[in-house]
């Protein structure tokens, strides 16, 4: 066989080799001791004197590029051994994204409404003093309204906040008024989880000091609110309560968005629900502040309700336990 069709031939089992033992076989069946070429190789001093020097040359040449290669092939073998064995058609894996707690959304949502309307978002702690979570919203010791707080006290007598309303104070002691403020945060109580109780809430406390605000203000800001919310539709009602904190003191309830006030299991067959606390700010609050010519009103809001109402849920544990499923849901971005 002349030495082009053996370089061909060789070169082809080189290519089909699967492993490094075969690679190896093939270098001792044509370049080993008694290999093919190296038989070739020996068969040179044979030939004319003349044609050696060329003969010898190209055989060299041919045994030097076929050890290369099963040495490349070799590596080759090697390295894709190492490597996991990859399946480039499959689809590609989506990095799971996160995203905002339905919660979060709807408080974002509540923010920008008030925005609107030309209120500022501030925020305050949740641990708090006595002094902010009650006494300076006229809520004195022994007052009976504490008891309407269950409350989380620390060992050092702070506690964690039972509603947001510390906050009113807390901006009235910085800022001077006419003020427009919101203010969302988490609040605690000592409450079991049940499907409407949680120990953990979140509120959106609202409050308008300025001159001459009166009740009708804190009605159309309210209703306008629940509108926005809830739909242009929706009617709201108020019926008188009570906070220790404002005077005279309302409540919002909205006619259930479900049954249009015909009674069903979202409202309970009240045929409405109710949404915020109100009122208009206790004097002896602005007297404290030594704001006296200035009045107002200050509502909450529990963000969880609303939740529930808008998107009918009838569990509020569903927002704490954290399922995909559920969480999808609310979310755009799909997680
Ligand atoms: N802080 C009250 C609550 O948690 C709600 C409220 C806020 C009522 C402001 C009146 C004014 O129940």
């Amino acid at each position: 066989m002349d030495l082009e069709s053996l370089g061909k031939e060789v070169k082809l089992e080189i290519q089909k080799a699967a492993s490094i033992n075969e690679a190896e076989l093939i270098r001792i069946k044509h370049l080993g001791k008694k290999g093919s070429l190296t038989k070739v190789l020996h068969t040179i001093g044979n030939l004319p004197v003349t044609e050696r020097p060329k003969a010898g040359q190209l055989a060299n040449k041919l045994k030097n590029e076929l050890a290369e290669l099963i040495k490349e092939k070799k590596e080759v073998i090697k390295q894709k051994k190492s490597l996991p064995w990859i399946d480039l058609s499959l689809p590609g894996r989506k990095p799971n994204l996160g995203g905002l707690h339905p919660l979060s959304i709807l408080s974002q949502e509540i923010q920008d409404i008030f925005i609107q309307m030309g209120f500022s978002v501030v925020t305050g702690p949740e641990i708090e003093t006595e002094y902010y979570n009650f006494t300076a919203l006229n809520t004195p010791k022994d007052h009976p309204a504490r008891d309407m707080h269950d409350t989380f006290y620390l060992k050092d007598g702070r506690l964690l906040r039972t509603h947001t309303s510390p906050v009113q104070i807390r901006t009235l002691e910085k800022l001077s008024p006419p003020l427009r403020i919101i203010s969302p945060g988490k609040c605690y109580r000592v409450d079991t989880f049940d499907p409407i109780h949680s120990p953990t809430f979140t509120q959106v406390e609202g409050l308008w000091i300025d001159k001459n605000i009166s009740m009708a203000d804190l009605f159309g800001t309210l209703d306008l609110f629940a509108k926005k919310i809830f739909g242009k539709d929706v009617k709201t009602e108020f019926f008188p309560s009570y906070f220790p904190f404002t005077e005279p003191s309302a409540e919002m309830w909205i006619q259930c968005p479900f049954c249009k006030g015909k009674g069903c299991s979202v409202c309970k067959k009240r045929g409405k629900i109710e949404t915020a606390g109100a009122g208009m700010v206790h004097p002896n609050i602005l007297k404290a502040l030594g704001y006296e010519e200035f009045n107002g009103f200050a509502f909450g809001m529990g963000v969880d309700r609303i939740a529930m109402t808008k998107h009918d849920i009838d569990d509020i544990r569903l927002f704490f336990q954290n399922e995909l499923q559920f969480l999808r849901q609310f979310d755009d971005s799909k997680l």
